[in-house]
């Protein structure tokens, strides 16, 4: 109920009062309200549409500076939830303009009607909502006819006003309903919007209303009786301003204070038997629908006065699932729309004449320095115009040209000056691209933009180092935690941000059990910006080509036979360059000894999967008869079990995975470390079932059994190597944290800047891997493995026993125990792993103690949160049962320090251990075979030499193994290498400092791993910093 507080509508009654006694004094009837217009009716007006539009355009005025930008966040608690509008779902962050102006019966200061135009997005074009508003509850005219009445009244006298008030009680009470008197500020009043719209879901069929809601709409409407009983006299309060500014300053001061409306809905039913309820005259009773609030408005600054910057409307291109509900009977409310549509966006935007602009007297110039990529195809031949936003303001946009002059060419640097309104400290910019012929040549690798205010000599970094197709928001370099970010436009940019992220960037729902991938069906189809670049695109291909060709391999690709004999693998395998380490495999026929096949196991391509055996396995019973004669220390094989001398790999997890036409075993292997420290292999088991077809090889075997036998475990240790340690755990592991990291991290989060390039190609890497590894029939791994078209089988078995633990050394040594150097010497890959281990968690440690004051700090971070869950639940998918130790949160610096260097290890050293060691190890088949043509031993029959070249890859496959790890083992001209920060993303000096040490570090590293390597025989260098990429993208 209303209460004695509440402002009152007192305009039928006065209505009634005024025409009974009034007019009946002067001899009249009373008036009536004039209802319906006759088709003639509407023709005439039709025919006086330009006339209506001239007129009413002359009438509004629009003062400087009407239009704002902001933002519409929506409501957690949004009640149109239920019709799954996307700009309107809970939470959602919409960037809008909001324009207001005047029907001008007097000045700005006058009572007057006052209108709002609301845009959802960003984009001058229409659309996909633009809302128009007008004071009043209900609306004065509602078509072209009435719109005339109406206009005729306003651009006459009082009198004239009072006579169209006069001519019907909804039009007197519509003018005292929707007069308001020099507000103070624009945002303090009510607009309504008069339209009806229609929200139908299969279930439902609502309408609704829309309210631009201000704090203080009562004081300024027309208060008292007396007041309401000469509502058409244009009065104007005793306000120094000119008309002009009267508004403006106000307007400004809604800029600088960020005042925030509340957009608002009343929700109804639909009643089909109730015709007049969508009309525009006919408002809804706020007892009946209360006014529910859809979503704060906050507007952060005024939009440049240049035409270039005004919004277009477009009042009935709505989004889907939001109609204007058409009408049931009475008044065509319908033409309301289109009189919104057609006369009052041409007068929002016609009546801007420069004169009556406040220009702001205060201008700077910034020099802005340019600095494009240097990569192949990095310039752009578009239009390049940036705005800038800052403190106190944004800016219009900028071309930057110059006459003559062929702008952001590749590697170019080019300095633009440009002269702007003040708007304070600079916080972001956006670049845009308009225009460029070819989608290549519009492209653009910016690398960073400098800008230089001339007047205050502050100097503000914007790091990029992307592509841009058509638009980037950058802000200023410095890294900021969400709730660090205390100026709005950045706050709510950096949202929308990781929104556009996230619904560019899908998961995959199509591989339950593995690693969360990119929805993505193949290479061609990523983003840009997770692309190759195009040099490394061109060097990729060539590598193959070369490989192919250079290395005379074509030639072998055609021979489906075996080789004749061991010398001939050698021949093939000296098409590749020859290394330190593949020299030394082959010299002396290194390769068959057991100590070399230990060596292999520590330091070789797969060095990953050893572990430390306490107590004898059930399923592989190796006695003290079969190998006591290995044991050197007169020990018996338990006793050398509880010392620490036996390891051990098991080969589990393709027991259930079919093979096709070709074999690999599921071997268990047991090695001992002899008093000289050497690793040795002692017992073989091909099978995971012990059994009389199924015998332990020793070394007392019948040397070339034990031979093939050893071959076999080295089969499978290739599948492991390629189709779970390498594309799996190094390539799509890092995808998903990736994934993650563009889809909660926004730019400018200090994680994000120390993840990113650690990220550099990783997706891409991953799919290209897909591509060309596992999927369709030319497939690398259809013709070199044994398990076509069932690798992933294979790669979720492995995934179901994976540990968050196995990607952070210490805890991955510890846990299959060989993390001891006494005990287990000669594991360089170990030494190496944890030397640079340490160094990085130092230095991750470092930088995120500049951000993260405390362990409240990381808890706080909800982004970072995100980010972590983002992992666990769509990357790393924990299984029902069994944790695989993802956290659920980050509580301590501590903890992010971890996961974070995890990260960052596993993408750059890990990945490095796996990927560069492949040419090495795989060109020489009879060591690392992939895919057997035989069936494993099931006895100890004598083998001949024959026999293994039979058991061994044809020619032909052979040629696709060495092409293929060589392809992938050859450095990339534009890789970048730990230590190196060959792209700026921090701006931060102390951070800029630490990275000096953390070089500095590396470069230590590198000398002390070479040093050490001089005195092996084979050296182990595969995690020398100076060779380790800092992004698995190859
Ligand atoms: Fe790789």
């Amino acid at each position: 109920m209303a209460t004695e507080e509440e402002w009152e509508n007192h305009g039928y009654e006065i209505y009634r009062t005024v025409t009974t006694t009034e007019r009946q004094a002067m001899g009249k009837p009373p008036l009536e309200r004039s209802t319906s217009f006759t088709s003639g009716a509407i023709k005439k007006a039709s025919v006086q549409w330009y006339k209506m539009k001239w007129f009413y355009t002359g009438k509004a005025t629009n003062t400087w500076g009407d239009e704002l930008q902001g933002y519409a966040v929506v409501r957690d608690t949004s009640p149109l939830d239920f019709a799954g509008l996307d700009i309107l779902r809970p939470g959602k962050v919409n960037q809008v303009r909001l324009r207001f102006f005047n029907l001008c019966r007097g000045d700005d200061a006058s009572d007057d009607f006052r209108c709002a135009f609301l845009k959802f997005g960003e984009q001058e074009d229409a659309g996909p909502l633009d809302l128009a508003f007008t004071t009043g509850r209900m609306a004065s005219f509602t078509n072209i006819a009435g719109l005339q009445e109406f206009c005729s009244a306003v651009d006459g006298d009082e009198d004239a006003v009072r006579d169209w008030a006069l001519k019907s009680p909804d039009n007197y009470f519509s003018l005292v309903d929707g007069i308001r008197r020099s507000p103070e500020c624009r945002t303090e009043l009510d607009y309504n919007s008069h339209v009806t719209y229609r929200l139908a879901t299969d279930d439902e069929h609502k309408i609704v209303r829309f309210r631009l809601h201000g704090n203080n709409d009562d004081a300024r409407r027309l208060k008292t009786r007396e007041d309401q009983e000469e509502a058409w006299k244009i009065q104007r309060p005793d306000i120094q301003l000119p008309a002009d500014t009267y508004l403006t300053d106000r307007l400004l001061n809604i800029a600088s204070n960020h005042k925030t409306m509340t957009l608002q809905v009343q929700v109804r039913d639909f009643d089909s038997t109730n015709p007049t309820e969508c009309e525009p005259t006919r408002y809804w009773e706020e007892e009946a629908y209360p006014w529910q609030d859809l979503a704060d408005v906050t507007l952060t600054f005024i939009v440049p006065k240049l035409m270039e910057e005004r919004a277009n409307y477009d009042f009935l291109l709505l989004p889907d699932g939001l109609q204007i509900e058409t009408p049931v009977g009475g008044e065509n409310y319908a033409n309301l729309v289109s009189i919104q549509e057609k006369v009052l966006t041409s007068t929002a935007r016609k009546k801007h004449p420069e004169e009556m602009h406040v220009e702001s007297p205060k201008t700077t110039t910034y020099l802005v320095h340019v600095e494009t990529g240097n990569h192949l195809f990095s310039g752009t031949d578009a239009g390049v115009y940036i705005a800038l936003y800052g403190t106190k303001g944004r800016t219009k946009r900028y071309l930057l040209d110059k006459l003559f002059h062929d702008d952001f060419e590749r590697g170019s640097k080019e300095s633009y000056y440009i002269t702007t309104p003040v708007i304070g400290d600079v916080k972001c910019v956006q670049v845009f691209l308009i225009g460029g012929k070819f989608t290549f040549k519009r492209i653009w690798f910016l690398s960073n933009i400098v800008l230089f205010d001339l007047t205050t000599r502050k100097m503000f970094e914007i790091p990029c180092n992307k592509w841009i197709d058509s638009k980037i928001t950058l802000p200023t370099g410095e890294a900021k935690l969400a709730t660090q970010e205390t100026h709005l436009d950045r706050k709510y940019l950096r949202q929308i941000y990781l929104e556009e992220q996230q619904n560019l960037l899908k998961w995959s729902t199509d591989s339950p059990g593995l690693p969360g991938q990119l929805a993505c069906d193949k290479y061609d189809s990523l983003p840009l910006e997770l692309k190759y670049s195009s040099e490394r695109q061109i060097e990729k291909k060539k590598i193959i080509l070369d490989v192919v060709l250079k290395l005379k391999l074509n030639k072998y690709m055609r021979i489906f036979q075996s080789f004749d004999s061991l010398e001939d693998f050698k021949d093939m395998a000296k098409v590749v360059p020859e290394t330190e380490t593949s020299k030394a495999i082959l010299e002396d026929d290194r390769w068959r000894q057991d100590a070399e096949y230990g060596r292999e196991m520590l330091d070789g391509v797969n060095p990953v999967l050893i572990r430390r055996l306490t107590r004898s396995l059930p399923q592989f019973p190796v006695t003290d008869e079969m190998v006591g004669e290995q044991l050197d220390r007169g020990m018996t094989l338990k006793e050398e079990m509880e010392f620490g001398h036996i390891y051990y790999i098991n080969y589990k997890h393709m027991v259930d995975v079919e093979r096709k036409d070709k074999f690999v075993p599921n071997p268990l292997i047991m090695f001992y470390v002899t008093r000289a420290g050497q690793l040795k292999p002692i017992a073989i088991q091909l099978e995971q079932k012990p059994g009389p077809t199924n015998p332990i090889w020793t070394p007392k075997d019948q040397e070339l059994g034990w031979l093939l036998a050893k071959t076999y475990v080295k089969s499978a240790d290739s599948h492991y190597q390629t189709v779970v340690g390498h594309l799996q755990m190094a390539h799509i592991v890092m995808e998903s944290f990736t994934l993650a990291m563009y889809r909660q991290l926004p730019q400018n989060h200090p994680v994000h800047k120390l993840l990113i390039q650690h990220t550099r190609f990783a997706v891409a890497g991953a799919q290209m891997g897909r591509d060309l590894l596992l999927d369709g029939p030319e497939s690398v791994f259809q013709k070199i493995l044994a398990l076509p078209g069932n690798e992933r089988e294979f790669m979720r078995a492995y995934f179901a026993d994976f540990h968050m633990d196995q990607l952070i050394p210490p805890k991955n040594f510890a846990e299959r125990g060989v993390d001891d150097r006494e005990l287990l010497p000669g594991y360089h890959y170990r030494d190496d792993a944890m030397l640079v281990w340490d160094k990085i968690a130092e230095y991750v440690e470092k930088v995120l103690r500049i951000f993260y004051s405390n362990d409240s700090d990381v808890k706080e971070d909800s982004e970072l949160q995100e980010f972590v869950k983002d992992i666990r639940e769509n990357g790393m998918t924990k299984r029902p049962g069994k944790s695989n130790g993802f956290p659920e949160t980050l509580k301590t610096i501590k903890e992010l320090t971890e996961f974070a260097s995890m990260i960052i290890f596993h993408s750059s050293v890990y990945h490095a251990s796996m990927n560069f060691s492949q040419s090495d190890y795989f060109s020489f088949g009879p060591n690392y075979p992939g895919a057997m043509r035989r069936a494993p031993p099931t006895s100890k029959a004598p083998v001949t030499e024959k026999d293994i070249m039979e058991a061994l890859p044809t020619k032909a496959d052979q040629a696709v193994s060495i092409a293929f790890s060589h392809y992938l083992s050859e450095p990339l001209s534009d890789e970048i290498y730990l230590g190196e920060f060959k792209e700026s993303f921090y701006t931060e000096t102390e951070v800029r400092d630490i990275l000096d040490w953390f070089a500095d570090e590396m470069s230590e590293i590198s000398r002390q791993i070479r040093a050490r390597n001089d005195d092996l025989e084979i050296p182990y260098v595969y995690l020398i910093p100076d060779n380790i990429p800092k992004s698995a993208g190859q």
